[in-house]
Order: structure tokens, then sequence, then C-alpha cells
């Protein structure tokens, strides 16, 4: 078990997406807010560190998401950005020694937030600890999948599952060592 584990955390529709094609989240958003929202405050509270891919980075500043440093973020992208943004790094190297080396440092657990491009990049890494899915009850058709289709083979264990009021249903799983 690493010292730290990298956790995929998201909301999918019934149908498996994260987004719409072009990365609409209303559906997601548009959601009231439950009381006690899922426990991500006490998820919040387990992590210290933020991994996100450029695409899911670039919506979350459209949606007024504040990066400033009290949580370490890193942005996967194969460019640096145009100029340096606060409370950021951007990062390209080969995903197996990132997480090796993020795995092996004090702290707290990191927070995989997608998309489903760098979840499947992470996965295909041998990069994601576990996974909490979220999945909300609709269905939307079409859009990004949760992990970026690929042929693989990769075995869950379920840690658990809970149904929240508003059917919200919220699975845990483990990565099973192969
Ligand atoms: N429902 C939810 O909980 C949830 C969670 C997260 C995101 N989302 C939504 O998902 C959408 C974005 O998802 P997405 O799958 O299209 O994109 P994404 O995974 O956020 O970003 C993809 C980008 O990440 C970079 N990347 C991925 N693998 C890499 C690797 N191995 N090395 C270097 N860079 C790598 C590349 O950036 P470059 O092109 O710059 O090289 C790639 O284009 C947004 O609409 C967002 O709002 C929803």
């Amino acid at each position: 078990m690493p010292n730290r584990k990298i956790i995929v955390n998201a909301g999918t529709s019934a149908d498996g997406f994260i987004a719409r094609p072009d990365g609409d989240i209303d559906w997601l958003t548009s959601r009231p807010k439950p009381a006690g929202f899922y426990d991500m405050g006490k998820f919040t509270a387990s992590i210290d560190t933020k991994i996100l891919g450029r695409k899911t980075f670039e919506k979350s500043l459209t949606l007024g998401a504040k990066f400033d440093g009290k949580t370490k973020t890193y942005v996967y992208s194969t460019h640096l950005p145009a100029s340096a943004v606060s409370g950021v790094e951007f990062v390209s190297q080969p995903i197996a020694s990132f997480a090796q080396r993020l795995r092996a440092a004090p702290g707290r657990d990191i927070w995989m937030m997608g998309g489903g491009g760098v979840i499947a990049s992470f996965l295909d890494a041998g990069a994601i600890d576990e996974l909490i899915i979220s999945v909300v009850p609709v269905l939307i058709g079409d859009g990004i999948p949760l992990i970026a289709p690929r042929h693989r083979h990769i075995g869950l264990d379920l840690l658990s599952s809970r149904q929240f009021e508003d059917g919200v249903v919220q699975l845990h799983y483990g990565i099973t060592t192969p």
C-alpha cells in the first residue's frame, strides 16, 4: 500500500459520462446540493494535492475555481501555459515516475479530479489506487466518458456503496493488484 493514495473522485451520469460532448456539466452542477454534499467535505479534508487534466483545469477556471496554493495543484498537459498560473504547477513528465514521487512523499491523499483523458492516462500507468464515483440519476446520452476508452481489463474491489436520498449512488472501488 503506498504512503499516499491517488484517488479519483468524480460525478457521472447513469450512462457513464462526466460532461456533455462540449464539456457542459450543468446537468451536474445545477442539481440542488443535499445536506452533507455526498461527504465531499470529509473527502477534501483527507487530501492535500489535486491533479487535473488541462481541459478540466480550463473548465474549472471558467466556473470560477480558485487555485490558491493551500492545496497543491498539478495540471497535466503536454504544453506549458503561455504564462505561469499562481498556485498551479503544470506537469508533463512520465506519469509512472511522477506518481511514484508523489506517493512516496509525506502528506495526505491525492485527488485525481479528472477528466476522462487524464484519468485514463494515470489508470493505464498504474497510477490510480481508488475511485469514488458518484452516479447521478440522469441519462445525458452522449459525452465525455469517465475514463477515455481504450482496451483494458482492470479489476476492481468494491470497498463501499452508499445511496443518498436524492438518488445519487456513490461507489468506492479499489484497484485490484494485477
Ligand atoms: N463530472 C465530473 O466530476 C468531472 C470531473 C472532472 C472533469 N469533468 C469535465 O470533463 C471535461 C474534460 O475532460 P477531458 O477528458 O476532455 O479532458 P482532461 O482529462 O481534463 O484533459 C485532457 C488533457 O490532459 C492532458 N493530458 C492527459 N494525459 C496526459 C499525459 N499522459 N501527459 C501529458 N498531458 C496529458 C492533455 O493536455 P494538453 O492537450 O494540454 O496536452 C489532454 O488534452 C470538462 O468538461 C470537465 O468539466 C467533469
